[in-house]
């Protein structure tokens, strides 16, 4: 419903009149969706200041480093639930009762298992693929296996799909990198929580029992909960704009997977831990803060900034304290580590990152972490891609369930030749 409209003018000539719509928090909205007919389009190439879809999911306000899950904040959520109940939350709106949770965690625990042909599949992969390449490849692919369930327009069979999704990847991510390391795969393990089966099914071995840590096991659940949601970014914008064509929901979150690879975007945690190893030394900071401040030097400090939160991330402040735990507790003793502790320091008392409000991201601790905890960096964005699935899902699930969705198809600013002459191959 509008509230009070805008008026839009070109030139002293009023254009459209356009409704302004209220959420229940955050920006109002200009619906512009009726400017088409006054013959002009709006251009925002990177959404800087574009609402794509109306969600109930999660709200961020960049500004003051607030995160809400369905308007529970992520330090409460991070502190006092566990993934799977943020699971629950993201997906079905609010908090679980206690039996609720318990049957969620028995259907959750209970999917874990990923058809046995699978495997077969993994085979054709080079030993050498990455496991994000995988990830994207075998994602996609489950919808030949789990085709039962593909009515996209009924919602039990849609939640379905959302148990399974959350379920079977982590069990896809550690083949994958069990594959990586020419090891046989793990089958997940009922006894085990969440993050403790996942880790089980990452570094327990035929020939050795693994005695999975619970403090490493706190912290990847930690990890988990922190990359759940984020509300409409670059692979939860592909996810729904791969399912806003019907396509099914397997193949909309290999999209997703695809999308959140860039190193802009959730590749970040590697590119983060790359370019520790590139700076090798804490003698070595200074230079590389110096590169990232040089306009004329594309170098930039990887795990910070953020284009939404403009004074600190909040997912940023709970994984530090998670990252320090981590560290006094393993009590490692690694190099790198120490540049990132350096580099932490430098960055956020150097003016240029004061100034231009750069803060280190979720990424720069959650990278820290998995190294400290023995993840190889070509995992970290599995990981983060494994915890986003339900962001995905959850959002892909609101899309079809409103009413009059309608297929996303931007416009565009035309830049290219016009009406030219076509000579026919033989003449020219
Ligand atoms: N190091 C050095 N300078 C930077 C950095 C950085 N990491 N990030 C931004 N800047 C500078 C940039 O050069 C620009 O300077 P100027 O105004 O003088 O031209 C200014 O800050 C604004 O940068 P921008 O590229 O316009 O900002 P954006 O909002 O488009 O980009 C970002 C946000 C996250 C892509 C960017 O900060 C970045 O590339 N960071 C490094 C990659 C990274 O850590 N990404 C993970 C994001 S968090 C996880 C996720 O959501 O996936």
């Amino acid at each position: 419903m509008a509230d009070s409209k805008a008026s839009l003018s070109i030139d002293g000539k009023e254009v459209a009149e356009l409704p302004i719509l209220k959420g229940s928090a955050g920006n109002d909205v200009i619906d512009i969706r009726t400017l088409g007919a006054s013959g002009y389009f709006t251009y925002d190439p990177g959404f800087l200041a574009t609402a794509s879809c109306e969600s109930a999911i999660t709200f961020i306000d960049g500004g003051k480093g607030v995160l809400q899950h369905r308007g529970y904040p992520i330090d409460s959520l991070a502190k006092e639930a566990n993934y799977l109940e943020v699971c629950y939350i993201l997906l079905n709106g609010t908090a679980p009762t206690k039996a609720e949770y318990d049957e969620f965690e028995n259907i959750i625990t209970n999917h874990t298992m990923v058809h046995e042909k699978m495997a077969n599949f993994f085979q054709g992969f080079r030993a050498d693929a990455h496991p994000m390449a995988m990830l994207c490849g075998i994602v996609g692919a489950m919808s030949s296996f789990y085709h039962d369930d593909l009515d996209i327009t009924d919602p039990a069979q849609r939640m379905r799909c959302a148990h399974r999704l959350v379920a079977k990847m982590p069990t896809i991510s550690a083949m994958a990198y069990k594959y990586s390391m020419g090891q046989p795969f793990v089958y997940p393990r009922n006894d085990l929580n969440y993050a403790e089966n996942f880790l089980h099914m990452m570094f327990s071995v035929p020939a050795e029992e693994y005695n999975v840590s619970p403090t490493l096991a706190k912290a990847m659940d930690r990890i988990f909960t922190l990359h759940a949601d984020h509300e409409q970014n670059a692979s939860t914008s592909t996810v729904r704009l791969a399912g806003s064509s019907g396509a099914n929901p397997y193949a909309c979150i290999a999209a997703g997977v695809a999308s959140l690879w860039g190193p802009a975007h959730g590749g970040a945690n590697e590119a983060c831990l790359t370019m520790l190893e590139e700076i090798g030394d804490v003698s070595r900071v200074d230079e590389f803060v110096k590169k990232a401040k040089d306009k004329n030097d594309p170098f930039r400090l990887m795990g910070f900034g953020h284009r939404v939160y403009k004074n600190f991330d909040p997912r940023a402040t709970v994984m530090r304290e998670t990252c320090h735990e981590v560290l006094e507790e393993l009590g490692v003793n690694d190099p790198l580590l120490d540049v990132a502790m350096a580099l932490e320091k430098v960055a956020l008392e150097d003016p240029y990152f004061i100034e231009k409000k750069l803060y280190p991201n979720v990424d720069f601790y959650s990278g820290i972490i998995l190294k400290a905890i023995g993840i190889p960096t070509s995992m970290f964005t599995v990981i983060f891609a494994m915890s986003r699935t339900v962001g995905w899902i959850s959002h892909w699930d609101e899309m079809l369930s409103q009413p009059g969705q309608k297929i996303g198809r931007p416009r565009q600013k035309y830049t290219g030749e016009i009406n030219r002459e076509f000579t026919p191959l033989k003449n020219r």
